[in-house]
Parts: C-alpha cells; structure tokens; sequence
C-alpha cells in the first residue's frame, strides 16, 4: 500500500493507502487579524522564515485599523494586506460576514489575532470554530480586557504574564493553550511591564501557532489537551 494521492472517489481495497489524503494542501494558511503595530504578526512571520513553522504560510493580514503599521510589515513580507472598514458596513454581522468571505477566499485554516481589537461576533467564531487564536497579555482569567496592563499594576499583583487562547464569544475567556509567567517589580511602569511580557508573547505565540499546526491540541470543554 502506498500513501500517494487517489481521488476520493477512484479508492478501492485493493489501493487504499494507509492514509487516506483528502486534500493535497501542504500548508496551513494562516490569516492574521490586527489593528496595529503587528509586533506578533512579525514574531510568526519570522518564526515561518526561520523555519520553526515550516508548514506555515501567512496567505493575508487583514486590518479593521486603515494605517495600522502591521499592514506594512505584511507587505514587506510579500504578504496580502488587506483593511476592512467596519465603519462602511451597517452592523457587526454584515462586516464579519464580510471578513468570513475573505477568510474562505483564502482558504484560511487557521485565524491568529494578533493585537486585534474587537471581540469576534458568532456567526464568525462558528464558521471558524476552535480555529480562531488571540493572545493577550495577562495571565488569565486574571485582568481581560483592556488596559490590562494598567489593571496588573494597579491591583498589585507581583507575578504576571501572557496568555494564548482559543477565541469564544466572552472577552478573552476561551480555552487556554499555553501562558509565561514574568515577574512585576515594584517600579515597573506599563511599558517596561508591556516590554516584557511582550518578549514572551513573541516566545509562545509560534508555539501555539506549531502545537495548532502540527494537531496537538484538543479543546475539551474549557481544558485544551496538548499532546507531545
Ligand atoms: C499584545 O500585547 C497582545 O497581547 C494584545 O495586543 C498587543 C498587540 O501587540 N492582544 P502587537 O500589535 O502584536 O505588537
């Protein structure tokens, strides 16, 4: 027996491979959905030129922000980059639909939110279900939401960090993947808090990104089953 590609149709016993390959796609398309500076967006795409997510491809970045500089880094990189205006749609629901039909156009296997702005409505968390990552910059459930930082000096807490999640319907409550802890000091301000979680989100992002890749992770109710 072999591995070779049949046309689902043309299989029978006698040629059955040990595998059956339903599709010949490589690759795992990628869109990476932002509003701004698209550090995040860079550590993933270095991460795919430096051969770590190998069978990786970022097929389009699309932006809700018009000059976010993250658009610029993914054309910088030979990468679609596209801006959706949700101003120009009458509701939420006509712009994810919108966005879903670009997603499809690009047969996108995988949604990364990298720095993306806006909680993803139903319709679009169903037709990309437990394939949507975002990343935020906390240890959650502590802290969702915005100014995160802001809200880790302010209640005191002496270890933070970041955490990469499956998307759900909540603000930054879906299945948790992978989290790095920092510590917070005593004179940190939001940027120096910022710039050090930051470097461990450029760390575990690509790692979540891989585990998703490669098949290793299982969402089971609120638990994510990471197999070796
Ligand atoms: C990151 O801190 C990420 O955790 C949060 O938004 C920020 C985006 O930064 N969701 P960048 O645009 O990837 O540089």
């Amino acid at each position: 027996m072999t591995n070779t590609t049949i046309p689902i149709t043309n299989i029978t016993a006698a040629n059955a491979p040990d595998v059956l390959v339903t599709h010949a796609r490589t690759h795992t398309n990628i869109a990476v959905l932002v509003s701004g500076r698209g550090s995040n967006l860079q550590a993933i795409i270095d991460n795919i030129e430096n051969g770590y997510l190998e069978s990786a491809n970022i097929s389009v970045v699309i932006s809700d922000i018009a000059d976010a500089y993250a658009l610029e880094r993914a054309k910088k990189h030979g990468i679609d980059a596209i801006f959706v205006d949700p101003k120009s749609f009458t509701n939420k629901t006509e712009y994810e639909q919108e966005l879903v039909k670009i997603l499809d156009s690009y047969n996108t296997d995988l949604i990364v939110l990298a720095g993306y702005m806006r909680i993803v409505g139903k319709d679009m968390i169903s037709a990309y279900k437990n394939k949507i990552l975002n990343i935020h910059p906390t240890l959650l459930p502590s802290f969702p939401g915005l100014h995160s930082h802001k809200q880790t000096l302010d209640y005191g807490v002496k270890v933070s960090g970041c955490t990469v999640h499956f998307v759900d319907e909540g603000m930054d409550t879906g299945p948790i993947i992978l989290q790095s802890c920092v510590p917070v000091f005593e004179n940190d301000t939001e940027d120096t808090l910022s710039q050090r979680i930051l470097e461990q989100e450029h760390k575990i992002y690509p790692q979540a990104v891989k585990l998703f890749i490669e098949g290793k992770l299982k969402v089971d109710g609120r638990i994510v089953r990471v197999s070796k």
